[in-house]
């Protein structure tokens, strides 16, 4: 009998495009192989994302289409993972051609229900772990361009910000052993990787349970002396946990990337409050006022929610004032989208009515494409170190990589090749992507 094929197609955040990943190598572990064509696939899983409504919305749309699939093929079996595996749980088989539901902790089970569902039923594991971090699973790299890769470093959250599903679906806050984490680092250095994220919902409150002074300044420090040809960039950080001890341990070491992603979600106080952040906005300007001092360099992004319950415009306008004080220099932005179950659903009104959220999240994208445009302009004839990690897509003679702020910058290929690091003079920009060409430094 020939091998049999599994597809994973994966949806949502950095973090479940690592569990993936752990997913890929279980699956290896018995002796499937993985595909990039669906239609080969013998069993199709869908790494699925709750956060908002309009990605499991996606989802659903994609589980239609997939049972075509099924009338085509009856022995493809289709499996729901992740979170919206955890949200719904089995109440999914009644409504779509789902075999299998695993949520975030289970994927060690998969072999078990491979088997149940194999025999002709359907199988579901959605237990919550307080312990699970797949932490000795060597993940098998997918989308790999062989020079970038994810090292989750902790699972689950915490903090219950009122309107976020992820505590319910990634459940309680762990972190995984800095042994473990050090030596995949160690080892995808010699591979030829040049450059790790660490992963987690909140990785700045990372500390290992066996030696609670091993925090997260502590395990960037010791990926950082791995070699210094290895950059280290981490997400996402909550700006409660920014301390000022971390952002020396930034500063200090060159590969460690001047880029931090600091979630700000709203520039009001009052909306801050109701949504549970722990911090005010005075709070969080100190935070980048010490980012700013600390490390001068360091860019700073963020994510923004419009509309949240209760939202004046008064707020909406504490928001952009925040926006332009920080000068973000790349943001992700939404509009709130009310989730089942979270403190936001039982006890505050959606009110703010569509047309409303939509209008401020125009005016939030907007203004943040000047402070893009604004931020990238300030980089012209400043000279960065670029990772090159692909040719750029507009031209062959071109490469494409990042700088230490994770920036796109795109220069002439000559005869640099991918997984160099290149000294780039920054001569023109558009808002998404800075232009330069070489330069030697004596
Ligand atoms: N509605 C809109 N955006 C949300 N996010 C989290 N929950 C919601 C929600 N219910 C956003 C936050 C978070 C990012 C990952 O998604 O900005 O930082
Ligand atoms: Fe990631 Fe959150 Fe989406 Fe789950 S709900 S996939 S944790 S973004």
């Amino acid at each position: 009998m020939s091998q049999k094929k599994v597809f994973i197609e994966t949806y949502g955040c950095q973090m479940n495009f690592s569990d993936s990943e752990i997913v890929g190598s279980i699956m290896k572990s018995i002796d499937y192989q993985l595909t990039t064509e669906i239609k080969e696939a013998n069993v199709i899983f869908l790494n699925t994302c709750s956060i908002r409504d309009n990605a499991e919305q996606r989802v659903n749309r994609r589980l239609r289409e997939l049972r075509s699939y099924k009338k085509n093929n009856p022995d493809l079996k289709i499996g729901l993972l992740g979170c919206m595996a955890e949200r719904l749980k089995e109440q999914i088989f009644n409504e779509e051609a789902v075999d299998l539901i695993v949520g975030p902790d289970a994927y060690r089970d998969l072999p078990n229900l491979l088997n149940t569902v194999d025999s002709g039923q359907k199988a579901a594991n959605v237990i919550l772990s307080e312990e699970e971090t797949y932490a000795e699973i060597e993940p098998v790299r997918l989308d790999n361009n062989g020079i970038s890769a994810f090292i989750s470093i902790m699972r689950g959250c915490e903090n219950f910000c009122t309107y976020c599903v992820v505590p319910y679906t990634r459940g309680k806050e762990r972190s995984r052993s800095p042994e473990t984490i050090i030596n995949e680092a160690k080892d995808l250095f010699q591979k030829g990787y040049r450059e790790i994220t660490l992963l987690g919902q909140n990785v700045n409150s990372y500390q290992w349970e066996d030696d609670k002074s091993f925090n997260f300044t502590k395990l960037l420090e010791s990926i950082a002396l791995i070699n210094p040809l290895l950059r280290v960039r981490f997400a996402t950080s909550h700006p409660k946990d920014i301390s000022d001890e971390l952002l020396h341990i930034i500063a200090k070491y060159e590969n460690i990337c001047k880029a931090i992603h600091l979630p700000v979600q709203s520039g009001s106080s009052e909306v801050l409050k109701k949504m549970n952040r722990k911090y005010t906005r005075e709070w969080y300007m100190n935070r980048i006022e010490a980012i700013k001092t600390i490390i001068p360099d360091c860019a700073v992004s963020t994510d923004i929610i419009a509309g949240f319950c209760g939202e004046t415009d008064e707020n909406h306008q504490d928001t952009l004032s925040l926006m332009q004080m920080v000068g973000f220099d790349y943001a992700f932005m939404f509009k709130y989208s009310e989730r089942p179950d979270t403190v936001a659903a039982k006890r505050f009104k959606d009110d703010v009515p569509d047309h409303i959220k939509s209008k401020r999240l125009e005016e939030i994208i907007e203004l943040q494409k000047h402070l893009s445009l604004a931020s990238n302009k300030n980089d012209i004839g400043k000279t960065f170190k670029v990772l090159a990690d692909s040719i750029s897509k507009r031209s062959k003679l071109k490469l494409s990589g990042r700088n230490s702020q994770n920036k796109v910058v795109v220069f002439p290929k000559e005869d640099y090749n991918i997984a160099d690091y290149v000294n780039i003079k920054i001569t023109d920009c558009t808002s998404a992507t800075l232009i330069g060409e070489a330069v030697l430094i004596s």
